[in-house]
């Protein structure tokens, strides 16, 4: 059996779906920027690189690549010198893909990306299936940013190969990401919508992403941008209110659009005070099936836990 490669596997989405395909009995090779810490954390796969070792290994032995690698967006504050590190991180590791792709054609290349390609709006826009990209307006730096790395992978379909474009919305999950941090508030009875709490959040929870990932590993002929949100993006209002009520707590503090500006600049913007409505148009197509859709439901259930 030709050997997968996830790389960015130690992260959020990486983690969980090495596992799943560990449990599946596929060949993983992990790939990071260093090799000790994949080999510690998960000790099960046949091989562990680190970038540089990934880019010398023989093309020939790899069936398909999945790419999640990139400086974390909201890892850190929005300098000019981190948006280059956020650019550079998703080029460069998607460039040693796209070249063993070139080496061999035959490997299909699974890359990550976000739905931040359809624009960011401050109210409920419009809905964006894959085929929409171009009814987006505006520009801005995540918009540019994901343009240019789903263009970075256009060589390798030149090549040849099959190539899969995860436009990945808010992933939910309690142990990490977006979740962890909007909940916090909340905790302590301070938590409300974000500005108008009219912007759409397009989210996923993270076991239906896994989930959504495997289904299009499984499915050679799914190519090109898919979404991976849940089919019940939301308003951030709504968000707040089930959020509120999951946890027990009142949703009646919002949190002004200035003072996010103030406190997160240019990222709060972007990620908190914009969003987009996406849908897994393709997904559901290929009869992809969510098991969370409904926000109230999602974050009783998470919660309960
Ligand atoms: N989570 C979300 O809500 C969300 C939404 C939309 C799109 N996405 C995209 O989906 C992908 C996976 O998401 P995630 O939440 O699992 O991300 P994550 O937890 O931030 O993990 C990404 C991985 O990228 C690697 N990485 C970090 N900084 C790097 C750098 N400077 N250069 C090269 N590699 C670096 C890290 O692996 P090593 O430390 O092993 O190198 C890390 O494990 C990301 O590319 C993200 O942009 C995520």
């Amino acid at each position: 059996m030709k050997k997968i490669a996830v790389c960015g596997a130690s992260g959020l989405v990486g983690s969980r779906l090495v596992r799943q395909l560990h449990q599946r009995s596929f060949p993983l090779v992990l790939v990071g920027r260093k090799a000790q810490p994949l080999q510690e954390k998960f000790p099960f796969a046949i091989a562990h690189y680190s970038w540089s070792e990934f880019a010398a290994t023989p093309a020939d032995d790899l069936g398909t690549i999945i790419n999640l690698a990139g400086a974390g967006v909201t890892d850190k504050a929005w300098s000019e010198a981190y948006k280059q590190i956020m650019i550079d991180s998703r080029l460069n590791a998607t460039q040693t893909c796209v070249e063993l792709c070139q080496k061999n054609p035959s490997i299909r290349l699974i890359n990550a990306s976000a739905i931040s390609a359809y624009g960011f709006y401050d109210d409920d826009h419009e809905v964006f299936a894959e085929a929409d990209t171009e009814r987006r307006t505006g520009t801005c730096f995540l918009q540019e940013l994901i343009d240019r790395w789903e263009q970075a992978t256009v060589p390798a379909v030149k090549a040849g190969s099959s190539v899969a474009l995860l436009r990945i919305g808010t992933v939910f999950d309690r142990q990490g990401g977006a979740l962890s941090t909007i909940e916090i508030p909340f905790r302590y009875f301070l938590g409300g919508r974000f500005g108008t709490g009219k912007q759409i959040m397009s989210w996923v929870s993270l076991e239906d992403l896994v989930a959504a990932i495997e289904f299009i590993f499984d499915r050679p002929d799914l190519n090109g941008p898919i979404n991976l949100v849940s089919p019940g993006a939301c308003s951030n209002r709504m968000v707040a209110r089930s959020l509120g009520k999951a946890m027990g707590r009142p949703s009646l503090i919002p949190i002004p659009a200035f003072l996010i500006r103030a406190m997160m600049g240019q990222m709060g913007q972007e990620l908190v005070l914009w969003g987009q409505r996406a849908s897994p148009s393709k997904l559901l197509a290929a009869g992809f099936v969510f098991q969370d859709q409904d926000i109230d439901a999602y974050f009783q259930k998470t919660f309960r836990r």
